[in-house]
């Protein structure tokens, strides 16, 4: 612990008092909140807990087993239905969590000594999948397809059980290259599985609105990304993750994945609300483009006042802070004067990268934009000596 707290590493809890939405009371302060991943602001849709509460009343409380047992309710059906319309594939199924979705990978789709190729910035969930299943773990340069080609060329693709990748880069905000990944994968004859927690909800092809995540809006189907994975705690803002594609590696992770055996499954209220929430947020397009209207008024304002964001079209915007204090110091100046920002250390990113990570939704007014880019010039100017560097 005293290791942790001299390296500018210990990690605090804050207490939520009240909702999470546009605003948030932590620890009895009131703040402005940038760091949620309720990216189209459904927490706080007023539709979403009366669902929650039929089916509670109509299903119970929880979900009494997990899915192969008792645990598998007509509202995960329904999402499971949902999901699989949405994302464009055959067939879909319902983990309690995103981690506990891609811990599933590995273990049953690789096999023991295999290796499993990694974009480098890949979320920890899709690490330990590897690691704990006892596969091999190798990492490809991050977003770098020419050199997952490579990887997979050195390492004989046989030796290789599955290449995963973010779609959207939780600590970055960027993207990966879906169609490169996809072709690299296709021609080695390698599954492919992508994660798209903060993607899906939110991105998606323009011409329909319907926020159907990176993967179908890069145009690919099940047969060029086979597993595509995608939570349900984020854009709709509920709980639980999906693994969607063909049937037979659908049917596959219901009958031996261990996460999925063993846990109990997502309370019927947790998928009502996920599925009243895909449904609202294909109905209310507006929450999507006000979405997107706060990222571009928010880079227009933040590059105006000299902060270097990345060239990154989506909610998460990280600033470079570097020194893992430094990043701390100026997250506890922007609470004390009511923005809450996160500020990322290791071992969530690499050492000496601790960034700032602005998490921008539809609920943000323009003024609370305006108002987090002075605070933010303000705050990093004091915290740091080379407050925006960044590429
Ligand atoms: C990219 C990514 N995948 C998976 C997860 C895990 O999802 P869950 O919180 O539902 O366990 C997260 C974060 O929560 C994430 O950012």
């Amino acid at each position: 612990m005293q290791t942790l707290k001299v390296a500018g590493l210990q990690r605090q809890r804050l207490l939520r008092s009240g909702n999470a939405g546009r605003l948030i009371t932590l620890d009895g302060k009131d703040c402005l909140n940038f760091s949620s991943n309720d990216y189209l602001g459904l927490n706080t849709h007023p539709d979403l807990p009366e669902i929650a509460r039929r089916a509670a009343c109509q299903y119970g409380n929880g979900s009494s087993g997990s899915a192969l047992v008792s645990g598998y309710s007509e509202p995960l059906q329904a999402l499971e239905q949902a999901i699989a319309t949405l994302t464009g594939r055959t067939a879909a199924v319902v983990f309690s969590s995103g981690y506990l979705a891609n811990l599933a990978l590995a273990q049953v789709f690789c096999q023991r000594g295999q290796t499993v190729l990694e974009d480098r910035f890949n979320h920890a969930s899709l690490i330990d999948s590897a690691r704990l299943a006892g596969c091999r773990l190798k990492r490809y340069r991050h977003a770098d397809a020419a050199d997952l080609a490579h990887k997979l060329e050195r390492d004989e693709s046989r030796h290789v059980g599955l290449v995963c990748s973010d779609a959207v880069f939780s600590m970055d905000g960027d993207t990966a290259p879906l169609a490169e990944l996809a072709a690299c994968c296709g021609k080695a004859g390698v599954l492919l599985a992508v994660d798209d927690a903060h993607g899906i909800g939110v991105f998606g092809p323009e011409e329909n609105n319907l926020g159907q995540g990176s993967v179908v809006a890069a145009g690919l189907d099940e047969t060029q990304v086979p597993l595509l994975c995608g939570t349900l705690g984020k854009a709709y803002a509920s709980a639980g993750a999906f693994v969607a594609g063909p049937q037979p590696l659908i049917d596959l992770l219901v009958q031996t994945a261990r996460t999925y055996l063993f846990n109990t499954a997502l309370p019927p209220a947790l998928a009502a609300t996920a599925l009243a929430a895909i449904r609202l947020s294909q109905e209310e397009s507006q929450h999507r483009q006000r979405l997107f209207a706060n990222i571009a008024h928010f880079r227009q304002l933040a590059r105006a006042a000299g902060l270097l964001v990345r060239a990154v079209n989506g909610p998460i915007q990280p600033l470079m802070v570097g020194g893992e204090t430094q990043a701390t110091a100026a997250e506890r100046a922007l609470r004390q004067q009511g923005f809450f920002v996160r500020a990322m250390r290791y071992p969530t990113v690499a050492k000496g990268q601790a960034r700032l990570r602005i998490t921008l939704t539809a609920s943000h007014s323009r003024n609370d934009l305006q108002r987090l880019v002075e605070a933010l010039s303000k705050v990093l100017i004091e915290t740091t000596e080379n407050p925006t560097a960044h590429d």
